[in-house]
């Protein structure tokens, strides 16, 4: 059996830090709440009105290349986690591979909110292991401050623009994507959603007029099947690999709030110093916060370790992946 495994990673940060302290000069918050319900501090914001989601991508695209020193050409296929892509239509995927050179190489947009890149990574897989692509580039990238209504708190604290990739080839030895579990649930769509710009609500003066274009969250509602889904599925990928917390190297969990990942960790038996957190700096970032803690981590991994990603996002979706790391970082 062909095995794909993660080879590279890289990351796209914006350099404006948006502080809580700033956002208490926009919106009734403050420092300690947002502190304490979410674990956030800042996070980046990519200010540029005429850059994009396909910015971010291109440029964590282009130091991945860098890093493993490959050709864009090299690729078989790129794909793009994002619910904030440039357009409707054309992909992402299609901008970003303009943008970087790769001539000839297919790729599309996968979509499931905070679980796009879990979604994306497994998708990405299964062209490596079918033995159809030798090189997938999987990238997760969002400008959450696209679609975010920057007067309301609930919302507006919480996320942040970001990208990061990882590069998936085939595995040589025992190490790579062990496992993976995914699911959805579409009864949950009205918890965390924009409600227009589709075709059911297309874009009209009414649909400006009333905010339908941001994010709409009943917060407490996913908040609690969040908690208990991420755990759930983490746990199942323990269970199904006979891994016991010992076993574990890191939790890699999305970043969307601090609450939850502790509860993920406490029932998985994890101790937090084994937990990926960047949360405090980057906030959510939807489609990039795992490879973001991945690209951050790198340094700490080695190969064999074992890691499991978990996430849980609108839909709802969630799910999670076992990875034993394929190399030493340099
Ligand atoms: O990544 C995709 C999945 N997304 C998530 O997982 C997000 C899940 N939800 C959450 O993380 C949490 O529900 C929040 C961080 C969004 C909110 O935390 P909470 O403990 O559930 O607070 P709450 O919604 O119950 O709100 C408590 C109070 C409310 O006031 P009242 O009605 O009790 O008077 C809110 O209006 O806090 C108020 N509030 C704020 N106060 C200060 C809401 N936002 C803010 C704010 N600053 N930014």
């Amino acid at each position: 059996m062909i095995r794909a495994a993660i080879t590279a990673v890289s990351a796209y940060l914006p350099e404006y830090v948006l502080t809580n302290k700033e956002l208490e000069t926009m919106v009734d918050t403050n420092d300690e709440w947002i502190t304490s319900r979410s674990g956030i501090k800042e996070r980046r914001i990519l200010r540029d009105k005429d850059k994009a989601t396909s910015f971010m991508a291109t440029e964590a695209a282009k130091s991945l290349l860098q890093k493993r020193n490959i050709k864009a050409t090299d690729l078989d296929l790129i794909i793009v986690a994002t619910v904030t892509p440039d357009f409707q239509y054309p992909a992402t995927a299609n901008i970003v591979g303009d943008n970087i050179g790769a001539t000839g190489v297919w790729g599309f947009d996968v979509q499931a909110a905070c679980s796009s890149f879990i979604y994306a990574l497994e998708a990405g897989t299964r062209f490596i292991e079918s033995g159809k692509h030798k090189k997938v580039l999987v990238i997760g990238a969002d400008k959450m401050s696209s679609i975010i209504d920057y007067t309301d708190r609930n919302t507006c604290v919480l996320f942040g623009d970001g990208a990061g990739a990882v590069l998936l080839e085939p595995s040589t030895d025992e190490t790579g994507i062990i496992d993976s579990r995914m699911y959805s649930d579409g009864s949950g769509r009205k918890s965390l959603y924009q409600k227009a710009g589709g075709s059911l609500h297309p874009s009209s003066i009414e649909t400006v007029t009333n905010k339908e274009h941001f994010v709409s969250m009943d917060g407490q509602a996913v908040f609690k099947i969040a908690v208990v889904k991420m755990a759930d599925v983490a746990e199942e990928m323990m269970t199904r690999n006979n891994l016991k917390a010992e076993d574990i190297k890191f939790l890699v969990p999305h970043q969307a709030n601090k609450r939850i990942i502790d509860g993920t960790a406490a029932r998985m038996g994890i101790d937090a110093s084994k937990v990926m957190l960047n949360i405090q700096r980057f906030g959510n970032t939807t489609s990039a916060t795992l490879p973001l803690c991945l690209y951050e981590w790198e340094k700490e991994l080695q190969k064999g370790d074992n890691i499991i990603l978990t996430t849980f996002g609108a839909g709802f979706t969630w799910g999670a992946t076992y990875i034993k790391w394929s190399y030493d970082s340099k």
